[in-house]
């Protein structure tokens, strides 16, 4: 075996990966597909909110998520158990909860993990018998270059993420809490509103158009 390197079995095909690598993103670099949200590649720590990248490892008795476990040698995964699934479309479904899904409408459309992961998991975007949580107000207009639409965002951190890797601390951030959390701007007009006139990562990365320049 070769000292940087592992063999993981995914879905009973073997695998030779970097023996760094969290579960996740080998079977990414592997063409390996596992739903997920909040996962920035070869950036670590992850963050590991989504609670989407579940997979089953042998010998261990509930499905775990892939972004928080490293590779192991000899390691035996399952992507597409039962179990894994049921997680998969629950955690989708509660996430369409707080989805006002407008498609046509929407800048997203076409190119949004939303709808890539419904079509990923077979779940309609409008599941029936879906209570809906959509919250107030749709449009949050109040900093100088952003727009931010709360019942797009999935919630996924990426753009707190960016923020902090560009500007070195994130002038975004998640307020509230449960289905009332939203992202927050710190800074008004002051230093965050100069370094959002020339950055607009946020923007780039975001997964749904949930937030647009003005
Ligand atoms: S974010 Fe995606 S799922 Fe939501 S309305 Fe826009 S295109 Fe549709
Ligand atoms: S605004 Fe976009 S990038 Fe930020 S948490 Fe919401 S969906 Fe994710
Ligand atoms: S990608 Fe693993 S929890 Fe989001």
């Amino acid at each position: 075996m070769n000292a940087m390197k592992v063999t993981i079995t995914v879905d009973e095909k073997p695998f030779e990966v970097d023996a760094h690598l969290n579960l996740l993103q080998a079977c990414l670099d592997n063409g390996i597909y596992i739903p997920n949200l909040c996962y920035l590649e070869h950036r670590s720590p992850p963050q590991a909110s989504c609670r989407l990248c579940f997979v089953e490892v042998g010998g261990v008795d509930q499905p775990v998520a892939a972004c928080t476990v490293n590779v192991a040698d000899q390691m035996v995964v399952r992507t597409d158990t039962p179990a894994v699934r049921r997680l998969q479309k629950s955690g989708l479904r509660l996430l369409l909860s707080v989805h006002h899904v407008d498609c046509k409408n929407c800048p997203a459309n076409k190119k949004c993990a939303l709808q890539d992961l419904a079509r990923f998991l077979k779940v309609g975007l409008k599941p029936k018998h879906l209570e809906q949580h959509l919250k107030e107000p749709e449009i949050v207009d109040t900093h100088p270059f952003l727009t931010y639409y709360p019942n797009r965002c999935v919630l996924c951190g990426k753009c707190l993420q960016v923020c902090r890797s560009a500007n070195g601390r994130a002038m975004l951030a998640f307020a509230q809490r449960g289905f009332d959390t939203v992202i927050s701007f710190y800074g008004g007009a002051g230093s965050a509103a100069t370094a959002c006139d020339t950055c607009a990562a946020c923007i780039d990365i975001c997964p749904v158009a949930a937030l647009l320049p003005k």
